[in-house]
């Protein structure tokens, strides 16, 4: 992709953040106390960090936030389209938002995110969700305050999902919803094409950030007292291929591993086949960078990853695996897992155990197959039926359960550096608290505030946490 037309002119951003001066003129004048806005979101953590620059734009704009639809004056629901499931839930919220229309006709009710950015979705809001007034795909986020100016200022419905590869706005404000961790999207887009995934559909191809944005705002964030830094892209490991200047992600990591101050650094989503031994030796080496890899295998037979164009064999899997091990013996492994894709035999599906047994993750991300309109494995034959799908899918999760289990019971006795990150929900413990691998701990012990590391002795495990008390 040509870099230049990729990032957008920062007087054109300026010109949104005067559509929000002008809309705050327009909302001063409202009567009664200051308007709020509800930004409700699915799906991964791009859309949270989309979302924290909807609330940016939002805040700008002069609104206050809230969780209560029948409040809000403009509502923004931001969309998922990774499986059908997450758009029923979307379709289904959205339809009952007719009732909260009809009570205020006022209000203003937004769609975004991958859902919308579907030409099938697209269509389906338009005929049939007529209460909807704006639907924007990804790719036009930058422009929301512009879009919601021309909605005040004059009736009607606006659509505008623009098929283009992509761009980066910087500058658009933020508004962050927690106070220690914070995510950075380093790059957007996907140019995979796995025969499953429908993101490189509607978020366009790879592009990233210019490292010193990217680093300005880790700097900042460090200043604000951020101390769980996480850097996002759909395949954080392609960082850099399209810069001017050469550098790749373990270049960007060695960066902000340099930023001064107190923090962790994370970072997903990896892909196997762009992890390499330079990334895992800088992770080794980078005191900062937490011992933590998100590595999605998705599958664990060859034929099966060949037809879902992973572009990585099992044992080139298990290898990396085995290199990492070896430079971080305490490394935190996850990964994703797809159950179910067309044609996987039983027979094809125990391999997946198979790498489960050999590399004990410490947690799974399991789903099963849904197809997706448009990619080239949603016309792939599908003959294994529904209930052999959902009996494999839990032969997977009560193996993996075991694992946890039993990894979560060795810290039990051990001692780890943990970051105290909120009030606990549970009401026989204080707070909750991550360990350097990001396994959530329940804390007994009040004398420690969020955003601190503390020492924590793990007093007792189950499969999904761990128990532990101050020292
Ligand atoms: N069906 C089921 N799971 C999917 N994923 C992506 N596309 C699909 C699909 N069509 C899963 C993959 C990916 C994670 C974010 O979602 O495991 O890594
Ligand atoms: Fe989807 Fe594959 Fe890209 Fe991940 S790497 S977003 S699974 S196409």
């Amino acid at each position: 992709m040509e870099r230049a037309a990729a990032i957008i002119p920062a007087a054109q951003v300026e010109e949104q953040l005067e559509h929000c001066r002008a809309i705050a003129g327009l909302t001063g004048q409202w009567a009664g106390e200051k308007p709020l806005a509800f930004v409700d979101t699915y799906g991964c953590q791009q859309n949270e960090a989309d979302s924290e620059r909807v609330r940016g734009y939002l805040e700008a704009m002069g609104f206050g936030f809230t969780n209560d639809e029948e409040r809000a004056r403009i509502i923004v629901i931001n969309t998922c389209a990774i499986r059908e499931h997450a758009e029923q839930r979307v379709f289904g919220n959205v339809g009952a938002l007719v009732h909260v229309k009809r009570r205020h006709p006022d209000t203003l009710i937004c769609l975004c995110g991958c859902m919308v950015q579907q030409p099938h979705a697209a269509k389906k809001l338009r005929e049939s969700y007529r209460h909807v007034d704006l639907v924007f795909g990804p790719h036009a986020l930058w422009r929301f305050p512009e879009m919601i100016h021309t909605l005040l200022t004059r009736r009607g419905r606006m659509f505008l999902t623009p098929d283009e590869p992509g761009s980066i706005a910087e500058g658009i404000p933020v508004v962050r919803q927690d106070s220690v961790r914070a995510w950075v999207s380093i790059m957007y887009g996907c140019d995979n094409f796995c025969s499953y995934c429908v993101v490189p559909y509607v978020r366009g191809r790879e592009r990233s950030r210019r490292p010193e944005d990217i680093l300005a705002e880790v700097r900042q964030l460090v200043g604000e007292g951020y101390r769980d830094i996480t850097l996002l892209g759909q395949n954080v490991n392609s960082y850099g291929k399209d810069l001017d200047e050469p550098m790749d992600f373990s270049d960007l990591l060695e960066r902000v591993n340099a930023v001064p101050g107190d923090f962790l650094i994370r970072f997903m989503t990896s892909h196997p086949k762009d992890a390499t031994l330079r990334l895992f030796e800088t992770m080794a080496r980078c005191e900062k960078v937490a011992p933590a890899l998100h590595l999605p295998f998705q599958a664990g037979n060859d034929r099966i990853l060949k037809v879902m164009n992973r572009k990585h064999t099992r044992a080139e899997y298990l290898e990396k695996i085995r290199q990492l091990k070896e430079l971080i013996p305490d490394i935190v492994l996850t990964s994703d897992i797809i159950v179910g894709f067309p044609g996987e035999t039983t027979e094809e599906f125990e391999d997946t155990l198979k790498v489960l047994e050999e590399v004990r993750f410490d947690a799974l991300f399991t789903f099963i197959y849904s197809p997706r309109q448009g990619t080239p494995a949603a016309s792939m034959d599908d003959p294994m039926p529904r209930e052999e799908k959902l009996a494999n899918f839990n032969r997977l999760t009560a193996l993996q359960d075991r694992i946890s289990e039993e990894k979560h019971a060795a810290y039990v006795g051990r001692t780890a550096r943990c970051l105290i990150d909120g009030a606990s929900d549970d009401e026989r413990y204080d707070l909750t608290a991550r360990t350097p691998g990001n396994r959530l701990v329940r804390v007994v012990g009040a004398d420690a505030r969020p955003g601190q590391f503390r020492d924590v002795r793990i007093t007792d495990s189950n499969k999904w946490s761990l128990f532990g008390e101050l020292i």
